[in-house]
């Protein structure tokens, strides 16, 4: 067993605690990884919220970054790689077998429910199982064990801090605009919700050259966040119709608006931002229904639809967010707020109440 330290959710909506947990060693084609940093997404805050009782204890953390320090004989991945971890898919089911892994018929247990598909876990604290397979990873943890299909080999290192949420956020933002709207020059974005999968749509829409880029955030600084990284103008949701003043500013609307929010109101706000044709992507988590206005869907041809990690192949996309952020096109340090892994605490708290758009945890080297 490899001692190593985790952040625990042992009661329903508790925070996740640091504790001396036990790790088997990796098995067929399982790496271990000693994770160098990990992102908080908002994904594991309202997840961890909702947990079952009886499926805790249970550590969470889908953005891990690290290093491959022991391999599985099946292993894809070598000693000694960096590696981004993303959601894990089956590699089997249609979906996966067609390039769409985000939409792995096994998505749920594989990714949802910490479990390792096999009921398994990795993870002991003292003797008792802790779910540990969180978007096959758990890796709110000094180490981590995952498998081919979620674990990316950077082809060039990278600073962890700045790896991490590539396994996420930005691969879903960035995505959601690069490769499920195929968004280009004559595109104009909304993009409901500046934190850092908004933030890293509107990184996307400047990529794409999208002649027009609005975020819709209450937050003042997020919003100026937004204009640094490529916004063409901001709106306050708290000012009045947020509809009125986006078409006022376009010249007419949006072709494509991507909620972030998951609040009915602010989807239904979205919808009606559209020109004809546009499409609205769902990505935010939360929201079980929304009421649609049917009417001007059909009228103006509208779509609705929901997106998944961007629509990525991780093996693709994340190597190729890396050379976008290499080139300057993808300025991930204005997202990132790092703390110590020792101020987990703190981390968490600044992602609940919204502090940090993007906290990162790195952990101490010795562990
Ligand atoms: N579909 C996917 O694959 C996927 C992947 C990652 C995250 N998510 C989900 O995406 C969502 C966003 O994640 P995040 O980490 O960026 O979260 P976040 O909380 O940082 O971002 C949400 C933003 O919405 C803003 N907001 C609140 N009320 C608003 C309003 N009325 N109008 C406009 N903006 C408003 C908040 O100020 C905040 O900046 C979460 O629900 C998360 O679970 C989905
Ligand atoms: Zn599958
Ligand atoms: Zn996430």
């Amino acid at each position: 067993m490899i001692e190593a330290r985790a952040a625990v959710v042992l009661e329903p909506g508790a925070v996740p605690q640091l504790t001396d947990v036990q790790i088997r060693p990796p098995v067929g084609d399982e790496v271990l990884v000693r994770v160098a940093a990990v992102g908080i997404c908002h994904t594991d805050v309202s997840v961890s919220a909702r947990f079952p009782a009886a499926r805790l204890p249970m550590t969470f953390g889908h953005e891990g970054t690290g290093t491959v320090v022991e391999a599985g004989p099946d292993a894809t991945a070598a000693m000694g790689q960096q590696v981004v971890l993303t959601f894990a898919s089956c590699g089997e089911c249609a979906n996966c077998s067609e390039g769409a892994p985000a939409y792995c018929d096994h998505s749920t247990g594989l990714n949802m429910r910490g479990d390792r598909g096999d009921e398994t876990s990795a993870l002991r604290l003292h003797g008792t199982p802790v779910a540990g397979g969180f978007f096959g990873q758990s890796s709110f943890a000094t180490h981590a064990i995952s498998r081919p299909a979620n674990t990316v080999v950077l082809p060039e290192p990278m600073p962890p801090e700045l790896a991490a949420p590539l396994g996420c956020s930005v691969q879903t933002g960035v995505g959601t605009v690069l490769n499920a709207l195929a968004l280009a020059a004559a595109d104009v974005l909304a993009v409901f919700g500046a934190g850092a999968v908004g933030l890293s749509a509107v990184m996307g829409g400047r990529i794409a050259g999208c002649r027009a880029i609005v975020a819709v955030d209450p937050v003042p600084q997020r919003r100026a966040l937004a204009m640094r990284l490529g916004a063409t103008a901001v709106i306050d949701p708290v000012d009045g119709d947020v509809a009125a003043h986006l078409i006022e500013v376009t010249g007419g609307g949006a072709t494509a608006a991507i909620d972030t929010t998951a609040l009915p109101d602010v989807i239904a706000t979205a919808l009606t931002c559209l020109r004809a044709r546009g499409t609205l992507a769902l990505v935010g988590l939360g929201a079980l229904s929304a009421a649609l206005p049917v009417g001007l869907i059909m009228g103006r041809g509208l779509r609705v639809r929901g997106v998944v990690e961007g629509d990525s192949d991780p093996h693709v996309f994340i190597p190729q967010l890396a050379q976008m952020w290499r080139r300057g096109d993808l300025p991930l340090e204005e997202l990132v707020t790092t703390f110590s892994f020792d101020d987990f605490g703190d981390a968490w708290h600044s992602a609940t109440t919204g502090g940090a758009v993007k906290p990162v945890l790195v952990m101490r080297p010795d562990r």
